[in-house]
């Protein structure tokens, strides 16, 4: 199906349904049994690895080898880790969350100025995928484009809060400062020229975006999610979120592991273009976020995605006769069309990619 110029059904801000203080929430928000939370194993005991970016940079090499090989893990076993000192300010990071707080929290008429459609999914919106009768999400979100710098315009991010433009452009310059160095490390750890996957994502022409998730308190928070089961579509994913409320869930085998999240910490996970780079050795880990009856949550997911026109393709120096190439060769901008028509869907769309054999 081709992409539709607006949604097919009237869009309905999940804000709006949660501020009405409504018992119960519409039934296009109730999640079949089997993907219901209480359904599952729900564990708060297992970690995601955390990774300490100050040492990686700045300890001896002892120190430095101690910190590649805890990533290696991080990247093959969990496909998510926090990264503490990090080098991005907690001023900058408490700000970036404050601005954006203080954008939901605007009157809807203000916020309805930004409202999205299919195309190109910038601005304000409350679905992913536009088929008609899709069970939906509970959560609104605000999207905007970093990289590259022609689909960059301040005009589409919300002029309000009058910090919000400037506060949002320094986090994101952090981010892709972050972004450069953990491809090296990365490429390193796979036993490739350090500078492999900063090449195969485009070299300096590569792609950026930011999602704010907004996710609104839940009157039956068992029977919906806030973000249904996914892998992320592109390269990899650093996000940033409210510390006081946890909601992201990692899969770790038949478990939905509950993140807390370190202060100011920035939350990495591996996405999928990068699963197929690496031939799998690296994974791009299911996780969906649950929702809260008494507090609202919000996060900032930045997307750091190969060039959209380049194929992507197993690096050569990780297929060997032992372990043949998995995936077929796509490009990004061809995958990403899968996830804007279908919505979130668990790891099918990585899945379908494999190799016929
Ligand atoms: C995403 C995502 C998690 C969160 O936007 O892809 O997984 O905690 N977000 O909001
Ligand atoms: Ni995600």
């Amino acid at each position: 199906m081709g992409c539709p110029s607006n949604w097919l059904e009237p869009i309905v801000r999940v804000q709006t349904l949660s501020d009405t203080g409504s018992p119960t929430i519409p039934n296009q928000y109730i999640k079949p049994l089997s993907e219901q939370p209480s359904f599952s194993i729900q564990s708060d005991s297992l970690k995601i690895p955390i990774i300490d970016l100050y040492e990686l940079i700045n300890g001896d090499t002892t120190t430095q080898k101690a910190i590649m090989d805890q990533i290696s893990i991080a990247c093959r076993e969990w496909g998510f880790f926090q990264l503490v000192n990090h080098g991005i300010g907690h001023e900058l990071v408490d700000e970036a969350l404050e601005v954006w707080r203080g954008f939901f929290h605007q009157s809807m008429e203000v916020k309805q100025d930004y409202a999205n459609t299919p195309i190109t999914y910038e601005g304000y919106g409350s679905r992913l995928g536009f088929q008609k009768g899709a069970i939906l999400d509970w959560s609104d979100y605000f999207f905007l484009h970093y990289l590259p710098s022609t689909l960059k315009n301040h005009n589409k991010w919300p002029s309000q809060p009058p910090l919000l433009r400037g506060v949002t452009e320094e986090y994101l310059q952090e981010i892709v400062r972050l972004g450069k160095i953990l491809l090296k490390v990365f490429s390193l750890n796979l036993g490739l020229q350090e500078d492999h996957l900063r090449g195969a994502f485009g070299g300096d022409d590569i792609g950026a975006c930011l999602r704010v998730c907004f996710y609104p308190k839940c009157p039956q928070p068992d029977l919906t999610l806030g973000l249904s089961s996914h892998s992320d579509p592109g390269g990899m994913t650093f996000l940033l979120s409210d510390e006081h409320v946890s909601g992201l869930q990692v899969r770790k085998a038949d478990e939905w592991i509950t993140v807390k999240p370190v202060r100011h910490a920035i939350i990495v996970n591996i996405g999928d273009q990068i699963q197929v780079l690496t031939n799998g050795i690296y994974k791009s880990v299911e996780h969906r976020v649950v929702v809260n009856p008494h507090k609202e949550r919000l996060s900032l997911a930045y997307f750091f995605n190969p060039k959209s026109d380049v194929l992507i393709k197993p690096a050569t120096e990780l297929v060997t006769s032992t372990k043949p190439t998995l995936y077929e060769p796509m490009t990004f901008d061809e995958y990403r069309r899968f996830i804007r028509t279908k919505g979130p869907q668990g790891k099918s769309q990585v899945e379908s990619l494999k190799s016929p054999r």
